[in-house]
């Protein structure tokens, strides 16, 4: 396995590759990396001739600095990880490599950036569309993976590549549980014990509004998820929205054949977590 520092270096590897006819699979990672990101790896080996990895602690995307500082670095976990499920090659740039001037690209995603993460994390998925638009133009993948646990960070996405003419097909992956219903994250690390045997209620919440949707109002829905949260010792409820699977817009009504999404933010002391669920009738 390759590590490949330098956006030129990149390029160089990626354009030999595709010259010979390879296909490029990449999968964009902060690092962190848990089981959740090697599905995504193992499936890009499957489907394609050359896999990439970046691992770049987007500063960008981050809001708050205090979980930029806090956001786990375990590079060294991370490139053993990724040796072991095939991965060819580490991108694995600095900032000053990705941003040498100021960022000054200003995306317009409409109201997909301004429901649930795009509202409590402002300037979040701009620092995403710009970070995954400047990795795609170094890797120049044909396929790109990522994960629905950020439902709506794959939404904005399709729309980046739509957007900006992209040719490069972006791969929706499942989300990876741990045994209990925990979705996996790299935050998840930074749960205290205690934290850590209470997060699974989160899915279990959601699995009780899925339940729950094929014979209640989506008010009802919303008024048992708030309850079931609030009366978590640790947990704060930031959001809970349900939602069209295409726009994101809020459901107010469920529509017979119509699928939405649950989506859901909590915070368990200083981590927040997301997670979602599809909600059929
Ligand atoms: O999902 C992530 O880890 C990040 O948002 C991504 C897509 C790698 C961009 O920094």
């Amino acid at each position: 396995m390759k590590i490949i520092n330098t956006i030129l270096e990149m390029q160089a590897f990626s354009s030999l590759r595709r010259k010979a006819g390879k296909k490029l699979g990449f999968v964009p990672t902060m690092g962190a990396l848990h089981k959740g990101h090697l599905e995504l790896v193992k499936q890009a080996v499957k489907e394609n001739d050359v896999v990439v990895c970046s691992i770049f602690v987007n500063p960008i995307q981050f809001n708050n600095p205090d979980d930029l500082k806090k956001y786990p670095r375990t590079f060294e976990k991370d490139s053993a990880m990724l040796n072991d499920v095939g991965c060819d090659v580490i991108f694995y740039p600095s900032v000053e490599e990705m941003y040498p001037e100021p960022v000054t690209r200003v995306y317009d995603f409409g109201n997909l950036e301004k429901v649930m993460e795009g509202k409590f994390r402002p300037g979040h998925f701009n620092g995403v569309a710009v970070v995954v638009k400047k990795l795609f133009d170094i890797v120049m993948p044909q396929r790109a993976y990522f994960g629905e646990k950020d439902f709506q960070q794959l939404a904005i996405i399709k729309a980046l590549v739509k957007m900006e003419n992209l040719d490069v097909e972006i791969v929706p992956c499942p989300i990876v549980r741990e045994d209990d219903g925990l979705a996996m994250s790299s935050r998840n690390v930074r749960l205290s014990p205690e934290h850590r045997k209470h997060a699974p209620r989160i899915y279990e919440t959601l699995v009780k509004a899925r339940n729950m949707f094929p014979v209640s109002t989506v008010a009802e829905v919303q008024k048992e998820v708030a309850k079931i949260i609030e009366n978590e010792p640790f947990m704060q409820l930031e959001y809970f929205e349900v939602s069209d699977l295409e726009t994101l817009e809020p459901v107010s009504e469920n529509k017979p054949g119509k699928s939405v999404i649950g989506c859901i933010a909590v915070h368990m002391g200083d981590v927040r977590l997301i997670d979602n669920m599809i909600f059929n009738l």
